[in-house]
């Protein structure tokens, strides 16, 4: 088995070689002649002239080789009581006949399907059913609400939206059906159908566009893989930026399905026939990546859990799912394990089960506090491997590969950057800063297969967000240093994007959301550290004068109003009315002091503030911190 250091040297010597052979482990209808085509940088491309399809590449192509038996899909569901297991060749099939629907629909190569689901195989199968006939599918996560799925939608002007009755939050039935139909009402783009799974807890009454998933199903004609260049769009995933408005981060096909494919072995270390269980949810990167796509494409069993990690009906879920299907990997974020922890510190319901299939946990999403590492090192007894990775990347960044080699770990760094990740850390001139100094970090372009070529329908807005800041590098938009020992140590955003349970969030757009209500003159949101959850927004408001509302109930309507307009996701349950906001000089809000004040640290008084009595007066409400649930 090569080193890491060998199997890293050979990606940045001789990347053509490395991403060829990689390419091998993918079903071509064309094999790619070429990796990397630089032709219009910094517009990079990966395999141009392959052709391939990536749902056969999930399902055919196993079911061909003669594993349609095998399990592909575990669904558990605590929060119904339901359990389901799908062979591939089953899923092959039904994937087929949802695609079917869709063609029926009119949906073709290019068209958009928009898929607004909870966590059932269904949401799986309309997925892999849009790679099949070549249309790009774009996940809006079920916790946003109409206004977002409706931005959504006028970006991405979907032919078809797919969605679900309800979903199911612990013990409460959460109405997806209306959210989406007021989302269709706000949307300018029309869409020409929502095909619509109906769920027994609860049954929405049909509308003009609506059309019934199981009645669809019955009479769909099964629809074959058509094959697409490996620069189509596979997928549009919209994340969160600094403003309100999300970025529609593109994946394409050929290099997200030979990063996805080679990652299975190399950093996961799961292979034909094993499980792997990613405790998130499809409308995340890690859901895309790793509940759907690269399982699915390494012929491994993939859980798909509808639950949270505690709660219904205890904290010890994760255990149980991974006794029942001998899970091999599991993959979760940190904010899963501090709630299990604060549940059940001494781990008893763990030790009630049989892990002995249990073989690596992952961890990524947000910083892994040193904490949080030892408490699940100590319980489980095998590497606990944090990771670093974003929407845009689509795969690991920075993992220690267990695949490859395992490195000791340094509790606060998830390693190493992987084979195509050239990382460096700049300081605000653009000079590399010395081994162990805080900069940002950056990666060297081109970035390997896999990560966005560009923003949907914005050329622009990918350069200028990404690009623009250090030329020749992608801003990650996270801080962070390289020790002298090549570990690399994310801190966190310098942007104003939050981290919350792992939810990437804006604090940009929930401003604009307080902004917009007649009583407030002025606004900021921070993200401040918190135990469970990691980060939690707080909001911070100046009224406009002459209002005569009473702070309080101006508060309430103003935590309602992010919950309306963004969604519960948002998380935003702390608003506080204060008398002035503390600013520079040129009148910036001093949104970085006030986090610190809030976080705790000994924050000196910028001098660049202009009155330093607002912060003084400030100090006592951002030390106040309700936590996660008080509220
Ligand atoms: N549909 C509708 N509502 C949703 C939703 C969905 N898919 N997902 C979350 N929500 C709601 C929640 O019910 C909650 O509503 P509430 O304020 O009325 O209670 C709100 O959005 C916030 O959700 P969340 O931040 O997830 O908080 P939580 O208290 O429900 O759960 C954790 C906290 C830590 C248990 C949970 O976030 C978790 O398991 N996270 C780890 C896994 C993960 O999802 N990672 C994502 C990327 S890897
Ligand atoms: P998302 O795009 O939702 O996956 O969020 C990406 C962001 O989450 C990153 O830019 C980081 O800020 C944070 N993040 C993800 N994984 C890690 C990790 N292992 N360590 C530190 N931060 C992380």
């Amino acid at each position: 088995m090569p080193s890491y250091e060998e199997v890293f040297r050979r990606s940045t010597e001789d990347p053509e070689g490395f991403w060829l052979d990689a390419a091998r482990g993918i079903d071509w209808d064309v094999a790619p002649t070429r990796a990397l085509d630089p032709a219009r940088a910094p517009f990079y491309r990966w395999f141009p002239d392959g052709e391939l399809n990536v749902c056969h590449n999930a399902l055919d192509r196993h079911v061909d080789a003669g594993r349609g038996a095998q399990d592909a899909l575990v669904y558990d569901s605590p929060v119904t009581g339901s359990r389901r297991t799908y062979s591939y060749a089953e899923l092959r099939d039904r994937v087929a006949a949802f695609a079917g629907v869709l063609v029926g629909l009119g949906v073709g190569r290019g068209d958009r399907v928009v898929v607004y689901m909870p966590m059932v195989p269904e949401a799986v199968v309309a997925m892999l059913a849009c790679a099949r006939i070549g249309a790009v599918h774009s996940v809006v996560f079920g916790g946003f609400a109409a206004n977002e799925l409706a931005v959504r939608i006028d970006d991405a002007r979907p032919k078809v939206v797919v969605s679900a009755s309800c979903g199911i939050e612990g013990k409460r039935v959460v109405p997806y059906k209306p959210l989406l139909d007021s989302a269709v009402e706000l949307a300018e783009h029309r869409p020409e159908a929502c095909v619509v799974l109906q769920r027994p807890e609860y049954v929405a009454e049909p509308g003009p566009l609506d059309v019934d998933w199981e009645a669809a199903v019955r009479e769909a004609e099964p629809a074959p893989c058509v094959s697409v260049a490996a620069t189509d769009p596979l997928y549009i995933l919209y994340t969160s930026g600094t403003t309100g408005k999300p970025k529609g981060v593109v994946r394409d096909c050929g290099g997200y399905a030979v990063a996805l494919r080679w990652s299975m072995e190399a950093v996961y270390d799961v292979g034909p026939g094993e499980v792997m269980f990613t405790a998130s949810d499809v409308g995340w990167v890690v859901g895309h990546s790793y509940i759907v796509y690269a399982p699915l494409l390494a012929g491994a069993t993939t859980v798909l859990y509808e639950g949270k990690p505690v709660g219904t009906p205890d904290a010890g879920q994760f255990w149980r799912v991974a006794q029942e299907y001998g899970v091999k990997t599991l993959f979760t974020a940190p904010t899963a394990f501090r709630a299990i922890k604060k549940v059940d510190p001494e781990g008893e319901l763990a030790r009630q089960y049989d892990l002995g299939a249990l073989t690596y946990l992952f961890l990524a999403g947000e910083r892994l506090d040193p904490e949080t590492y030892h408490w699940a090192s100590e319980l489980l007894g095998i590497p606990v491997v944090d990771h670093w990775w974003q929407t845009e990347t689509g795969w690991p960044i920075v993992a220690n590969p267990m695949g490859i080699e395992a490195a000791p770990v340094k509790a606060g760094s998830p390693t190493w950057p992987l084979p195509g990740w050239d990382v460096r850390v700049l300081d605000p001139a653009g000079k590399p800063v010395a081994a162990g100094e805080d900069g940002a970090i950056v990666v060297k372009l081109p970035m390997p297969p896999g990560a966005l070529p560009t923003l949907w329908n914005d050329d622009d807005r990918f350069v200028a967000s990404y690009l623009s800041a250090y030329d020749g590098f992608y801003l990650t938009g996270d801080g962070g240093h390289v020790d002298e020992d090549g570990y690399v140590f994310v801190m966190g955003r310098t942007d104003d994007v939050i981290n919350v349970a792992g939810h990437r969030l804006s604090t940009g757009g929930m401003e604009e959301v307080l902004a917009a209500h007649p009583d407030v003159a002025e606004c900021a949101v921070i993200g401040v550290a918190d135990s469970l959850k990691g980060q939690v927004p707080r909001g911070f408001v100046v009224l406009k004068a002459g209002v005569a509302s009473e702070p309080a109930v101006v508060e309430a309507e103003l935590v309602q109003l992010v919950r309306d307009r963004i969604g519960a996701v948002a998380s935003l349950k702390d608003v506080a009315v204060v008398a002035a906001l503390p600013k520079t000089r040129s009148g910036k809000i001093l949104r970085r002091t006030m986090r610190g004040i809030a976080d705790g640290l000994d924050e000196p008084v910028p001098s660049t503030v202009d009155d330093a009595t607002v912060l003084d007066a400030l100090r006592p409400v951002l030390t106040r911190r309700p936590s996660a649930g008080e509220k």
